[in-house]
C-alpha cells in the first residue's frame, strides 16, 4: 500500500478499524495494550528508546509510555497525514513522530515494534525495510514484528471488513521468521495470541498454553540483533 493511498483513509481510520475488530467484541485499545505488554516480556532490560514502525495515528503511544516508564518513543510512518495527526494528538517530550527518512537521522533504539504494517508492504520491498530496521537497532536490541495470522479464519474475516486491509498481502509466521533471519536477526521468540473473543473471555487465562500453536489471530516474531553486529 502506498503512503498516498493510506493518507486517503486517515479520517476514516477509526471507523474502519472499529468495524473490523468489533467482531471480537473488543476495542482496538484492548489489543494495542495487550501487544505492548506482551512485547515487554521479550525485551532486553532496560529499554530506553523505542521505535514504533508503521505507527499509523499513534494510538499505541499511551501504552508504550505506561509500560516502559522513562523510555522515549519515536513513531514512524510513511503516511504524512498519519504522522501529522499523531504528532498533534500524542506528541510530547517522550513521544514524537517522523517519516522513515527522518528516523534514519535519529539515534539507534533498543526496541522496534511494528503491528499490522508489513502486510501493506509489497513483498519485494520487505527485505530492504527489515534491513533498515536492523540498522536502527542497537546490537542486542529487539525487533517485535506483530502480524495478522493468515492461518486464523477469524483474522481473515476481520481483514475483509476493513477497507484498507482487503488487498493486503498477509505473511505467515514462517515467512516473517525467514525475513528477519535473512536480514541478520536471530529469531528469539515466535508467539501466537488472541484466541478467544470477548464472549469467551473466561477462557483467556488458558491463552499462554496456546502461545506455541500457530492459530492465534495474531502472532509476534521477535528478532534479536546479535551483539557482534553493527
Ligand atoms: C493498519 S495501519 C497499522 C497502524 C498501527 N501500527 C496500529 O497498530 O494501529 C498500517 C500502517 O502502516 C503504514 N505503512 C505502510 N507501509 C509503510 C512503509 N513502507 N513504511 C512505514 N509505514 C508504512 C501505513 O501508512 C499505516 O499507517
Amino acid at each position: 500500500m502506498s503512503d498516498a493511498l493510506f493518507d486517503g483513509f486517515v479520517e476514516d481510520y477509526e471507523e474502519a478499524c472499529a468495524r473490523g475488530v468489533s467482531l471480537s467484541g473488543e476495542s482496538r485499545d484492548h489489543f494495542a495494550r495487550a501487544r505492548v505488554e506482551l512485547t515487554k516480556h521479550w525485551c532486553p532490560v532496560p529499554v530506553e528508546r523505542i521505535l514504533d514502525f508503521g505507527c499509523g495515528m499513534g494510538h499505541s503511544t499511551p501504552y508504550f509510555l505506561d509500560t516502559f516508564p522513562g523510555a522515549v518513543l519515536v513513531g514512524v510512518d510513511a503516511s504524512a497525514a498519519a504522522i501529522q495527526w499523531a504528532q498533534e494528538h500524542y506528541g510530547a517530550a517522550a513521544a514524537r513522530f517522523v517519516t522513515p527518512d527522518g528516523a534514519d537521522r535519529l539515534n539507534t533504539v533498543d526496541l522496534v515494534y511494528s503491528n499490522g504494517t508489513f502486510h501493506h508492504i509489497e513483498p519485494p520491498e520487505r527485505p530492504a525495510i527489515v534491513s533498515r530496521i536492523f540498522r536502527w537497532l542497537e546490537p542486542g536490541g529487539v525487533f517485535a514484528l506483530w502480524e495478522n495470522n493468515p492461518w486464523n479464519p477469524g483474522t481473515r474475516l476481520v481483514m475483509k471488513r476493513i477497507p484498507f486491509d482487503r488487498d493486503a498481502q498477509t505473511l505467515s509466521y514462517r515467512r516473517t521468521s525467514r525475513l528477519l533471519r535473512d536480514a541478520g536477526f536471530e529469531v528469539a521468540v515466535t508467539s501466537f495470541h488472541f484466541y478467544f473473543p470477548a464472549a469467551l473471555r473466561a477462557l483467556r487465562r488458558f491463552e499462554p498454553l496456546f502461545a506455541r500453536i500457530p492459530l492465534g489471530a495474531q502472532y509476534c516474531v521477535v528478532g534479536r540483533k546479535p551483539l557482534t553486529a553493527r
